[in-house]
């Protein structure tokens, strides 16, 4: 139903009254269940557009690229357009060109306008996008060696597969970094039935923008962890999950999709095997909450994208209540490696005491943002080198080291080695590994609420601790204009109770960045407070 209505708003521009009716009475669903499917989804419209649209990043990344300032001179610019839509919109998932824009699918910096209106007018502008240098993670030099991994597991054992993986010590590159052996064994042993594989590549946290690298580098990588997913679990059919953002992305793996057909990787028969797996993509209709698991299953049953509660897990109850092994890309990606390559060759990738390597998206006020690997123990100083270290020679001082629900962290995260346990340890998280630093120039008050605007905006308002709480501290802080030693025991009440009743992770963490920056940088958040 919601690739119906995708596909609906695709022919129209947008979702008239009639052109629901008619889907409704086609489908025999009531009129109100696709009505509430529009009104929840952010990537539905329900006015006519105008003929042109930029869509402006109001996040994170953008921001601390000076996104407010250049949003304002868009509109200044666009003020006598009456043909075009100006709409500030969640992350975009392209810190790496902050403050960015998106014109139907064309990615523009906002402080670029001549580019801008160049775009406007049908002539977007034309980079070469680099290619990353993913040796170290692409186990094939030569096309001709793919799904070498896939044709070994055929012939082997499946019961091998997540062993190899626990034996690697992989964890999932989403976010929570649970055991990703543990899980296809988990999803394996549920009773015999019908099983599903699923790709999360919503990415769509401020700071992160890794998977869309991925994706569009080394789609084959994760064609192959898929399949090699449905081999272990008996799944034979896969779906990537895609934020609709992604569209250049989900071309590259629409293609690599066809690719691996004609080469016999996915089909039935597979490599002459009597294994069966196909893979489809659907099209997130938009929203930040869809990445989380059960938000994402509950949107491909078509229905509102609000959380379940836990447990049942997916492992045992996931897509249409079968068992579902849901993982990251990434987390693909990488089994791919260690299923080719071994669970030593996977340890040796790290630097001594640490096992692996990570994608990691690097933005904010860094010289070059972009996409690097990094072997697992590289402390974060030298990633920070990778990128040309902080604009304008300025000092670090904040850094985000797992996107926009982690903690901030001070200078000293530098010597912090890169993985899970020890920015776990330092107070923070590495979680999807989005890494964002801000430096001295920043106002830190204004980092924070943009933070936790972001986590209000995109509460799914499921909870009411969350919808209110996130909403509530927004308003106290704009009102005060700052945050005080006298504010601080009002905004920990309610991250207390946002983190023990709401059902989600977003709840769960929504206060916790703006609340870590008035821990460590107090003098900082005061704002007006201070007068
Ligand atoms: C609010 C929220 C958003 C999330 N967004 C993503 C996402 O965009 N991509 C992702 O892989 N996991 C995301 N997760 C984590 C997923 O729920 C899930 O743990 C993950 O996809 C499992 O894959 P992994 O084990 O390979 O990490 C999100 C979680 C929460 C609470
Ligand atoms: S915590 Fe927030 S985002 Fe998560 S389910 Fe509750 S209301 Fe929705």
């Amino acid at each position: 139903m919601i690739q119906a209505l995708l596909r609906l708003q695709a022919e129209k521009g947008w979702l008239d009254d009639g052109s629901l009716g008619g889907l409704a009475a086609e489908r025999g669903v009531p009129l109100h269940v696709l009505q509430g499917l529009a009104s929840f989804y952010t990537g539905f419209r329900r006015e006519p557009p105008r003929q042109r649209r930029v869509e402006i990043c109001r996040d994170l990344s953008c921001r601390l690229a000076g996104g407010a300032q250049a949003c304002a001179q868009v509109r200044e610019a666009l003020a006598e357009r009456d043909d075009v839509e100006i709409r500030e919109v969640s992350c975009l998932g392209r810190c790496d060109r902050a403050p960015a824009a998106d014109l139907s699918g064309t990615t523009v910096r906002t402080t670029d306008i001549p580019e801008l209106l160049a775009a406007l007018e049908g002539n977007p502008p034309t980079r070469d996008e680099p290619l990353g240098q993913w040796r170290a993670a692409d186990p094939y030099s030569k096309p001709g060696e793919r799904y070498g991994a896939l044709r070994c597991a055929l012939a082997g054992d499946r019961e091998r597969l997540p062993e190899t993986l626990e034996e690697a010590g992989l964890r999932g590159m989403g976010g929570a970094a649970f055991p990703t052996g543990r899980k296809w064994k988990l999803v394996a042993s549920t009773p015999e039935g019908p099983r599903h594989v699923i790709a999360n590549a919503d990415e769509s946290e401020p700071g992160a923008f890794k998977d869309r690298e991925i994706l569009r580098q080394l789609p084959h990588l994760l064609i192959e962890g898929m399949a090699l997913a449905g081999y272990a679990i008996g799944a034979s059919r896969g779906t990537v999950f895609i934020r609709h953002e992604y569209g250049p992305e989900r071309r590259v793996l629409e293609a690599a999709l066809a690719e691996a057909r004609a080469a016999g990787a996915l089909g039935h028969c597979i490599f002459g095997s009597t294994f069966d797996f196909e893979i489809e993509i659907f099209v997130s209709p938009g929203g930040y909450i869809l990445g989380e698991e059960t938000a994402l299953l509950e949107c491909l049953e078509d229905r509102r994208g609000e959380p379940r509660n836990k447990p049942p897990f997916p492992g045992t109850s996931g897509l249409d209540g079968r068992p579902t092994l849901i993982n990251n890309v990434e987390t693909f990606a990488h089994a791919t490696g260690i299923l080719y390559h071994g669970a030593d060759w996977w340890h040796a990738q790290g630097r001594p005491g640490f096992s692996g390597h990570k994608f990691m998206s690097v933005s904010g006020d860094v010289e070059e943002a972009g996409v690097h690997l990094v072997a697992f123990g590289t402390p974060l100083g030298e990633l920070l080198e990778r990128c040309g270290g902080i604009r304008e020679n300025r000092a670090l001082l904040a850094v985000a080291p797992g996107g926009a629900s982690s903690r901030f962290l001070g200078p000293e995260a530098l010597d912090t080695p890169v993985d899970f346990q020890t920015f776990t340890d330092a107070g923070s998280m590495l979680g999807a590994g989005a890494v964002v630093f801000v430096s001295e120039a920043q106002d830190l008050l204004e980092v924070g609420l943009s933070v936790t605007r972001f986590f209000r905006n995109e509460s799914c308002g499921k909870c009411v601790p969350c919808r209110l709480g996130t909403e509530k501290a927004v308003k106290r802080v704009e009102a005060a204009g700052g945050i005080g030693e006298e504010d601080r025991p009002g905004l920990e009440e309610l991250n207390q109770t946002l983190a023990r009743t709401s059902i989600c992770g977003l709840g769960q963490i929504a206060l916790a960045p703006l609340l870590s920056l008035v821990d460590r940088f107090p003098e900082h958040m005061r704002g007006r407070r201070s007068r």
